[in-house]
Parts: structure tokens; sequence; C-alpha cells
């Protein structure tokens, strides 16, 4: 895969790319980054990105040909998903992670500023996505954080493909609890399921520690999760003991 960042802060970037799995990645040459500064791009003598907006109103917005023109020096095809670091765009989730993680080549745009030329929307992005319902100074710590959720599922990147398989949100609930030595800590012990060594009575608790988990913390996970009739009675009894 390779990744494109349009930033006019290309060095925050640094220390994200260059170390941990985002590295490793890099290393086994699995993903190729490159930042472009897009004030490079800028078509006046001062270098000026941003500009006061037509009509009238508060804040700067950040001009059409800086972006456009960073993006003609960025190799791209048809393929690429250009994608707009923006809080109005769509809410990034595991599931966007994943389809973005099977792509080819990503741009990211990141903007620092009150707005973006609406045609820089129009003309050049095929995704506007927002991280959370909350606004940050800029689109460098989403595209960090989208980049670091990609990246860890394309094949190959962590050391072992089972460990993104048992994620939180993969199949659409959180995960289940997951216990180490010592079997008895501070007067808590380790359920002693998973010390029976009987798979099937494992894989069935830790099922029913996910459905329980999605309830009590994500309930809203739920309304998307086709629940069985089994699943069903597996929450049901929770509540009654929950009465109790
Ligand atoms: N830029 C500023 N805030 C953002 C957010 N919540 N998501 C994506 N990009 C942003």
């Amino acid at each position: 895969m390779k990744i494109d960042y349009l930033t006019l802060f290309p060095e925050m970037f640094d220390g994200i790319l260059n170390h941990s799995i985002m590295k490793r990645a890099q290393d086994k040459g699995v993903l190729q980054t490159n930042t472009v500064n897009f004030r490079d791009f800028a078509e006046n003598k001062h270098n000026q990105v941003d500009d006061y907006p037509y009509g009238g109103g508060q804040g700067m917005v950040l001009k059409p040909e800086p972006v456009f023109n960073a993006m003609q020096a960025v190799e791209h095809t048809e393929a690429t998903r250009v994608i707009l670091m923006c809080p109005q765009g769509k809410p990034f989730n595991q599931a966007l992670a994943q389809e973005l993680s099977e792509a080819e080549h990503l741009v990211f745009i990141c903007g620092h500023y009150e707005g973006y030329d609406e045609r820089i929307r129009t003309q050049l992005v095929t995704d506007e996505v927002s991280i959370g319902d909350y606004v940050l100074t800029g689109g460098e710590l989403p595209a960090m954080t989208m980049t670091d959720a990609i990246v860890r599922l394309i094949p190959g990147v962590l050391g072992n493909q089972q460990s993104h398989e048992d994620d939180s949100f993969q199949d659409g609930l959180l995960e289940f609890p997951q216990y180490t030595r010592p079997r008895s800590y501070l007067g808590h012990d380790v359920p002693d399921v998973l010390l029976s060594g009987n798979h099937a009575h494992i894989e069935q608790w830790r099922h029913e520690q996910k459905l329980i988990n999605t309830w009590v913390k994500r309930p809203d996970l739920l309304e998307q999760y086709p629940l069985t009739t089994e699943d069903q009675k597996i929450l049901e009894t929770y509540k009654k003991q929950l009465k109790k």
C-alpha cells in the first residue's frame, strides 16, 4: 500500500510512521509513505494557502489551488481513495478501516482551517471522514489514527494473522476479557473455564462474555448485531442475574 499525506506539517507524521508496527510495515515493504507540503504548491508570492470566505464570515478557507496542484504531483489513479479529514465526514469505524486496508493507494488531505473550499470536496475527494464527534485543530492526528487502524489490518503486518481477528469491533462485538499469569492475584482468580483445557467451553464462555461486555459498555452496537435465539437467552440470563 502507498499512502500520501497532503499537509502543512509533514514533520508531525515522523513520530508515528517511524516507530513500532508502522515502521515495521515500511521496513517489510508492505507500506510506503510520503508527505507532501501543499504550501509548496501555492500559486502566490507569499505561499498563502488560505483566504477569506466569499460572502463573509468568521475564519479562513483553504484555497483550492495548493491542494489541486499537490494532488497532481502525487501519482494516482481512478482507484486511489482520496480522503478528506473533516469533522463533518462519515464516522470512521472498523468496517471502513477494513475496506481501506484493501486499497492500493490512499491520499489523506489534512487541513488546519475553518473550512475547505467546496471544490476540493466535490472535485478531488472520494471519502470525507471524521474520527469522532469533536473538533481537532487539524487533520493530521485523524489521518495518523486512521493509518494505524488501517495498516495493522494489511495481511502480514501484524505478527500473526489471528491477532486482529479477535479484536473488538471485528465481528461487531467488543472483545472478551483476557487473563494471564498469575492464576490468583490479590485474591482475584482467573475464571476456572480458562484453565479447563476444554476448547469448546472456552469458546462458548468467550462468546458469552463478548455479548455481555457489549451489552454493558456499548449497547448501541447490539442494534446492528444479528443476535441468535441462543444469544438472546444468554443476555436474558445475565440481566435476570443482575436483578437478584
Ligand atoms: N479535523 C478536525 N477535527 C476532525 C475530526 N474529528 N475528524 C477528522 N478530521 C478532523
